[in-house]
């Protein structure tokens, strides 16, 4: 089987491809990967073909869409911090990237399987402590909006019978490695990875604020699940909140402190940005997964499993 990953060198990207490589979930048997990225994949399997270019560049996407490719798992994506400050970028590539490897999966033979990853930044507003799957879509940031539009656009081009799309909102994944990114979340593993590296971390949302989150492992097998679930269990509602945890900043600490010990929790202070904790306020503490969970996707056990995993992974 052929897979296009784009976003194939990013955080989730190089994780998705080195698992569905590994063939531990439940997808069958890979013969080609096909990563597409700004950069090359550095991924490294006789198995992979790295692809350079922008997925805004429609030739670019032509050539990399082909009638061999039975899944394509779309998460290349301008982050939320870099779509505020960059409208034109985030507009090009969340919509029109989207929708150009849309128009080309449309050409296919057969509808491929495309499961794209969206956020829960597409809900906004007054939200319930909860929020239902049928919430209404407010989003109060670009990235948020330009990625409910992508949603429509997978949802209708599925109704069509164009691809055969599931649309993942993933929750805000922790705990990340490496340095700092666009997204404004990423202070959420910014305040463990960096106290348990010795170097101190500002949390700019307030400590009781609560974060809607999942660890990478999680979301990487979900997202797997993603591609191997009939599309008859959808129900013609290709669209699935991804199951997470709600926690706080604090209860974040609490865990970093027990894992992590108390020097560690001593480098993390609390100053609110007002731009950060104005845009996270938005997002939901916390969704319905019922229906996510009895289509067989799972979630962390708590948050010392989600650090505990970083700290594991680290060594
Ligand atoms: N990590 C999270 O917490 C999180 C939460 C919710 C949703 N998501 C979604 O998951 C996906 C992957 O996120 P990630 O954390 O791996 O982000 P990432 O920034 O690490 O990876 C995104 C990749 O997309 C590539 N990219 C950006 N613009 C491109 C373009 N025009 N053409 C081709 N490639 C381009 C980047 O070079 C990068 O390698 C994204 O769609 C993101 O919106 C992530």
């Amino acid at each position: 089987m052929k897979i296009l990953v784009t976003g194939a060198a990013g955080f989730l990207g190089q994780r998705l491809i080195t698992s569905l490589l590994a063939g531990s979930g439940r997808v069958g048997r890979l013969t080609h990967v096909v990563a597409a990225d700004l950069v090359p994949c550095p991924v490294a399997d006789p198995r992979i073909e790295s692809r350079v270019g922008t997925i805004a560049d429609r030739h670019f996407v032509d050539a990399i869409v082909d009638d061999e490719v039975a899944v394509v798992c779309h998460l290349a994506a301008v982050l939320s911090g870099q779509s505020e400050a960059e409208f034109d970028l985030g507009m090009r590539v969340n919509i029109e990237g989207t929708y150009g490897l849309l128009e080309a999966c449309r050409r296919l033979a057969h509808p491929p399987r495309v499961v794209f990853s969206s956020t829960t930044a597409v809900f906004g507003g007054p939200l319930p402590k909860v929020v239902p799957e049928d919430m209404a879509l407010l989003p109060q940031s670009s990235y948020g909006a330009e990625k409910a539009i992508a949603e429509h656009l997978v949802t209708e081009y599925t109704r069509r019978g164009f691809i055969d799309g599931v649309v993942c909102r993933v929750p805000t994944v922790a705990v990340r490695p490496g340095a700092p990114n666009s997204a404004v979340s990423s202070f959420v593993s910014g305040i463990i990875r960096e106290p348990l590296a010795g170097t101190e971390s500002v949390c700019p949302v307030p400590l009781d604020m609560r974060l809607w989150i999942t660890s990478p492992d999680v979301v990487i097998a979900n997202l797997e699940h993603a591609v191997s679930l009939p599309a008859a269990a959808l129900g013609g509602r290709p669209i699935v909140n991804l199951p997470g945890l709600s926690v706080s900043s604090a209860e974040m600490l609490d865990s970093l402190e027990r894992l992590g010990g108390a020097q560690a929790r001593a480098r993390v202070r609390c100053e609110v940005d007002p731009r950060i904790a104005g845009i996270v306020g938005t997002w939901p503490e916390a969704i319905d997964i019922s229906r996510s969970l009895a289509l067989g996707f799972s979630q962390d056990r708590d948050i010392d499993a989600v650090v505990q995993q970083f700290i594991e992974r680290k060594a």
